[in-house]
């Protein structure tokens, strides 16, 4: 049985052999792979620069950085999200606050934007960059956040750690047609891995450019030497304060082999997950996510949401499935509830729906390893659960 977790990595010989070769090779760090998964990635999104970094965390940090994010700026984030889509904006001094969500697509709530950014705008309060979110790989409505961002005149940053392979409007995710930049992650139980790890792309060369350096503790490689005044190998200079996000040869290797079976990847979580819509329709205690007929989701995950209909919460059925040796997982407790946050001054009511989807949704086990027997196991226990 391979439901025991909700999520798994896929690891094939391919994968063992490029991390093999990378090892008995010349560049454990800053080589042949970075550059290659670098554009490798730009291809796979349609983005014109891609970075590698050592995580989509890492890559956050960065890309408020390129975006000019200074002490005292606002940024925006959907409240519904890992801590590192706010966090991010912290790093920098800024000052964060949340939008709520849409409770059928579970992303961003265009329409809470829209009332906060006008009041914003009174105020004198509008945000300097806007972060959203592809929950589960499910697109955000990308073209109504974009003509806000240009009404308002705030920058976006696509949080995509979930959506790498998905599509919006026949466009792939990742290639900021409607964003400044763009953030994937590589964690384990992302779309690929790379044990840990990220990506930033952008099709912007200012941010490109700052990036490349800030990620690389502000050190520019690019310059002529101050002693030949010509461009010497040996010759860098720090520019600005940079850190050390890069990612190793080691990781970009397995990321190059694992992004050739993205497409595979993507097929499979599609196919799981039109199996359980299909099987869970008839379940009339819980909804799925609902994705636009203009999108299509990568499904890193796959999130139902007790309705209406049963006052049960996702912990009991949880605790429930777990004892049935199937694993899930809230995406996730909204982020202002965090103590971290709380202590920043965020209370409880302040989000209702992101707070009621903490306590009525759940993610099912959806990832490559699975077949139908474990989908099936998973559907019947559902259905148990509610007694159908
Ligand atoms: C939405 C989102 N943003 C950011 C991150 C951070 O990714 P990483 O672990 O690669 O730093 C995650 C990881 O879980 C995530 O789900």
């Amino acid at each position: 049985m391979t439901v025991n977790r909700y999520s798994s990595q896929f690891i094939d010989k391919n994968d063992l052999k490029k991390v093999k070769e990378v090892l008995n090779s010349d560049y454990l760090t800053q080589g042949p792979y970075n550059e290659k998964f670098e554009k490798q990635l730009s291809k796979a999104t349609n983005s014109k620069y891609s970075l590698t970094f050592n995580s989509a965390t890492s890559a956050l940090h960065t890309a408020c950085i390129s975006l000019g994010l200074k002490p005292e700026d606002r940024v925006w984030v959907t409240v519904n999200s890992f801590v590192a889509s706010s966090n991010c904006a912290l790093y920098c001094g800024a000052k964060i606050d949340f939008v709520d969500i849409d409770l059928k697509t579970f992303n961003i709530s265009v329409d809470s934007l829209k009332i906060k950014l006008k009041i914003a705008e009174k105020k004198k309060k509008l945000p300097k960059i806007l972060i959203i979110v592809h929950i589960g790989g499910n697109p955000c409505d990308l073209y109504e956040i974009k003509l806000l961002s240009k009404k308002y005149n705030f920058k976006i940053i696509e949080d995509a750690s979930h959506a790498l392979g998905a599509t919006y409007k026949k466009s792939k995710i990742g290639n900021c047609k409607y964003s400044d930049i763009s953030v994937f992650s590589f964690h384990p139980v992302k779309m690929i891995t790379t044990g840990e790890g990220g990506s930033l792309h952008t099709n912007d060369l200012k941010s490109y450019n700052i990036a490349k350096i800030f990620k690389s503790h502000g050190i520019d490689k690019n310059v002529k030497s101050n002693i030949t005044k010509r461009i010497e190998k040996w010759y860098f200079e720090q520019k600005i304060l940079g850190f050390n996000y890069r990612m190793s040869e080691i990781n970009a290797a397995l990321g190059v082999s694992q992004l050739e079976k993205l497409n595979k990847f993507k097929k499979k979580r599609n196919d799981i997950a039109n199996y359980y819509i299909k099987n869970l329709k008839n379940n009339p205690f819980i909804n799925t996510q609902f994705v636009n007929k203009n999108s299509t989701s990568s499904y890193h995950l796959f999130i139902i949401l007790i309705n209406k209909n049963s006052n049960k919460k996702n912990y009991e059925i949880m605790n429930f499935l777990d004892k049935k040796k199937i694993g899930t997982q809230l995406h996730y407790l909204p982020i202002h509830l965090h103590p971290f946050y709380k202590k920043i001054g965020y209370k409880k009511n302040d989000y209702p729906n992101a707070e009621l989807y903490s306590k009525k949704a759940l993610s099912l086990p959806l990832h490559y390893k699975m077949n139908n027997e474990d989908v099936r196991y998973v559907i019947k226990n559902i259905n148990k659960y509610f007694g159908i």
